[in-house]
């Protein structure tokens, strides 16, 4: 498996809204995950999604035990998760930074939905179904958006709050995404 390039802000391929995956338990499928995984851990990642390595798909990737980019957010389970759904539950909104290793420098304070339920399918094809709240109803909306050509940028209301890495987190000692 492979280590693949990073498309970054400013690629049209990353506006595109990903096709659904047909077909599960495939060796394509299983191949697209495993460079997707790659792919994240190279760059210290919480979440990828696949048009950000250029696959027109609609897969995304996102978990960690303990972030060094998000030193302060809880533990997500490692999961893939294929032809997602959200659903807003509640009108609940909470503001947290965000980064995208396709912007990479920046952070922004970006409104999200503040509890959601998710579904969709693993790469066998089961389903899951999860409700999610704080950082982890973050990241899947923000890998979600991959999916739909929206990056964090697009859901700021202040764009005052967009900033360097360096400047906003001075302290933070993994900005791998630079
Ligand atoms: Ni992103």
């Amino acid at each position: 498996m492979a280590v693949r390039e990073i498309l970054k802000m400013g690629d049209p391929r990353l506006w595109r809204v990903a096709q659904p995956v047909a077909a599960f338990n495939t060796r394509e499928l299983d191949a697209l995950v495993a460079d997707l995984f790659d792919t994240m851990e190279a760059a210290n990642g919480a979440g990828l999604a696949a048009p950000q390595i250029g696959v027109d798909l609609a897969v995304v990737i996102f978990g960690f035990k303990h972030s060094t980019r998000y030193p302060d957010a809880e533990a997500v389970p490692q999961t893939v998760l294929i032809n997602p759904k959200i659903v807003h539950l509640g009108d609940a909104e909470e503001e947290g930074w965000e980064g995208c290793l396709s912007v990479p420098g920046l952070r922004g304070l970006v409104p999200r939905a503040a509890h959601i339920r998710y579904s969709g399918f693993d790469p066998q094809g089961a389903p899951i179904e999860r409700e999610a709240t704080d950082f982890h109803a973050r990241v899947v909306q923000h890998e979600c958006d991959h999916l739909v050509g929206v990056l964090y940028p697009m859901r700021m209301r202040d764009l005052r709050r967009l900033g360097y890495t360096e400047v906003l987190f001075p302290d933070l000692a993994d900005r791998s995404d630079e």
